[in-house]
């Protein structure tokens, strides 16, 4: 398939996404991400729901969050940034599971680090490598802006593109407790990112995924490598098996 043939299928489940986001009912999808997490991870719905009543009381998180989308949104410059009800998903995810070593691909402003990072220090511990294309965001900011400063210590920004930067970072870092993909969502990508990195996660390690409802992908391929998974929004969460190595 040639490269502009896959652009036009790409546009077109964008826009396809796009209609499915406005009739999604995400207060609901809210409502229902502690249960729908606690079929997939080793807690509770109670305990999950801990969780995000602990996300929701995190004064010094909210408050510079708040001032940094803010100093975004006033930039007008603030379009792909994922939505924080994804970003409280990944931190009910690491609050559970103890994640100590994450690896992300796609930072943008850095929405989901900064909550994967809030639960690294409400754990005590962790280290989370982020990796995004040369450059930067649009506007007058850097990589990550909305990460909170007291959790920048855990943060490791690594540029380039993942297809040549993610094998190496892998081997050399894992095994990982949590992989993130949110880059590129063509097909071939994401596909690239998942096989990639389902041999580097521990067992028991979480795959997860931003926008899985742009195509099938992710349910086949979780389906296919045996993990149990869920969707919650826009974000899809899969674990490894406890007990198995996925190589
Ligand atoms: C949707 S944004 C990420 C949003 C971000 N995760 C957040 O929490 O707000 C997609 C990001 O992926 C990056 N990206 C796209 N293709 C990439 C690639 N091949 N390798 C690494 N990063 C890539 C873009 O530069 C962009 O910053």
């Amino acid at each position: 398939m040639t490269g502009r043939v896959r652009d036009a299928i790409y546009a077109l489940r964008k826009a396809r996404l796009g209609l499915e986001r406005r009739r999604l009912d995400y207060g609901a999808e809210s409502r229902e991400r502690a249960d729908r997490l606690a079929d997939v991870l080793p807690a509770s719905a109670a305990d999950l729901r801990e969780y995000e009543r602990e996300y929701a009381a995190l004064e010094w998180f909210h408050d510079e969050y708040a001032d940094r989308v803010a100093e975004i949104h006033e930039a007008g410059v603030a379009t792909d940034t994922t939505h924080w009800r994804d970003g409280i998903t990944l931190y009910v995810v690491c609050r559970a599971l103890g994640v100590e070593t994450a690896v992300e691909t796609g930072v943008l402003f850095g929405s989901f680090d900064a909550h994967v990072l809030a639960a690294m220090a409400e754990n005590g511990g962790g280290t989370l490598h982020a990796v995004d294309l040369p450059g930067g965001p649009p506007g007058p900011f850097e990589y990550g802006h909305l990460i909170p400063d007291r959790c920048r210590d855990r943060w490791v920004l690594h540029q380039g593109d993942a297809r040549a930067v993610l094998p190496e970072l892998l081997e050399r870092v894992g095994p990982v407790d949590l992989f993130l993909h949110d880059s590129d969502h063509r097909l071939p990508h994401m596909r690239f990112e998942y096989e990639t990195a389902v041999s580097h996660l521990e067992p028991g390690g979480v795959l997860s995924s931003h926008d899985v409802r742009l195509s099938r992908l992710f349910d086949r391929f979780t389906d296919a490598n045996g993990l149990r998974s869920c969707v919650v929004c826009d974000t899809g969460i899969a674990r490894v098996p406890p007990s198995s190595r996925r190589d």
